[in-house]
């Protein structure tokens, strides 16, 4: 798969949406299954999908700095480039279905769209840092900003979700444009509806992508 960047047997699925979308629930939910079935499956994470990316994910969602956004940025290009040469890719390489809860989309949105930093300097980071690798397939977890930061534990905020609600809204609106700009990677999916309504479109994607490739008619039988 792939056009331009590395190639590899398996599939690159990523999911990205605002705070609180609850990707993160359904790609667990999933992942179990897929283990029971015997899929060969990868379920990671970005940012902190490896040791080195838990170190730098705690840094950047620790509330102790006050973090420039360039340095952000480069933070979470960081991470990326450990998670794609140490994770993602050998994966990939091997045939595995490799689902990514969030990438390089999530920085366009974030920041990009929410701290306003160039988007082409972001997308030649967004290039180096994954050595071009581009998702066969992207979901979108889409919820209005307010109903979506509602739903977060009430234990305590992480440093971007106490960001205030118009970069959230910008966020979201980002990820519209980001979407709607590439309709051939991209499927929409309302995040606001019921746990089960989402699960079941969520599978529904998956199996109507790469049913046959992955065995995953087994999985939507199942719900
Ligand atoms: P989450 O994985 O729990 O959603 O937390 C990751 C946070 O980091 C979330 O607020 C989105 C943000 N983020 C960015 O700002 N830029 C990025 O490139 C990525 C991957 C995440």
């Amino acid at each position: 798969m792939n056009q331009t960047g590395p190639t590899y047997k398996g599939t690159f699925v990523t999911l990205e949406g605002p705070e609180g979308a609850g990707k993160t629930t359904q790609v667990k939910l999933l992942s179990k299954e897929l283990k029971a079935l015997g899929v060969d499956h990868e379920v990671t994470r970005d940012p902190g999908g490896t040791a080195l990316g838990k170190q730098i994910r705690r840094i950047l969602l620790s509330n102790d700095y006050v973090v420039a956004p360039l340095a952000e940025l480069l933070l979470y290009q960081a991470d990326r480039a450990q998670h794609v040469a140490e994770k993602i890719l050998p994966a990939l390489e091997r045939g595995a279905l490799v689902i990514c809860d969030r990438y390089i989309d999530s920085t366009v949105a974030y920041q990009g769209y929410g701290r306003e930093l160039d988007f082409e300097l972001i997308n030649t980071l967004n290039q180096m840092s994954t050595q071009g690798l581009t998702p066969d397939l992207t979901i979108l977890f889409d919820i209005e900003s307010a109903d979506g930061l509602s739903r977060l534990h009430p234990g305590g905020h992480d440093r971007m979700e106490r960001e205030d609600i118009e970069f959230h809204r910008r966020v979201r609106e980002g990820y519209r444009k980001i979407a709607s700009a590439n309709p051939d990677r991209f499927e929409i999916l309302d995040a606001s509806k019921a746990m089960t309504t989402v699960q079941e479109e969520f599978r529904k994607i998956l199996s109507t992508h790469f049913g046959e490739r992955h065995r995953l008619a087994e999985v939507m039988t199942r719900i």
